[in-house]
């Protein structure tokens, strides 16, 4: 069954829709678009049903990468459906926890940047109030962890611990 991960910022409209359209990205090179599924979520709702920013879109497209979607907020829902739940700074990270109140789904959310490998950053930076070059940086580091988190999903699913589960 397909792996399911949900990308989580604040608005849901810079960096969890820029996370989701790498991945992608990266699934469709490789072959394995049906093996993991994305979406992507904001912890507030102040831009939900808007495209991704403009300045977030011009700098995935220049790098051959389509963004997708409409913001949405995050709801409780989410913990059951998704595996995964990756929070893009501590501030989502904790208001994730948060919901979650019972704790049961506590050990699915996590940092996103705790899959990079070459950026030693904790946190993906808001680039909302800032310029084209915070844009850039985003997708490096989201890029890195894409392809971090990858390398795991594949590791987990090739293991014969989870072919027994
Ligand atoms: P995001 O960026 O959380 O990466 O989507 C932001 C978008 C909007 C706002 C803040 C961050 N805002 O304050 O409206």
């Amino acid at each position: 069954m397909a792996q399911k991960v949900l990308f989580v910022c604040l608005g849901n409209i810079c960096r969890s829709p820029a996370a989701e359209g790498i991945l992608r990205h990266l699934l469709h090179q490789n072959g394995q678009a049906e093996e993991i599924l994305c979406d992507s979520a904001g912890t507030g709702d102040y831009h939900v049903g808007e495209l991704p920013d403009r300045r977030m879109r011009q700098a995935a497209q220049r790098r051959g990468i389509g963004l997708e979607g409409r913001a949405r907020q995050v709801t409780l829902q989410d913990f059951h459906d998704f595996d995964l739940l990756l929070a893009m700074d501590e501030q989502n990270y904790y208001h994730l926890l948060g919901l979650d109140r019972s704790g049961k789904y506590h050990a699915k959310v996590q940092l996103v940047c705790e899959f990079c490998r070459r950026y030693p950053d904790r946190e993906v930076p808001d680039p909302y109030y800032g310029g084209e070059a915070g844009f850039e940086y985003v997708l490096d580091l989201l890029t890195d962890a894409c392809e971090g988190l990858l390398n795991h999903l594949r590791v987990r699913q090739n293991s014969p611990q989870s072919e027994s589960a």
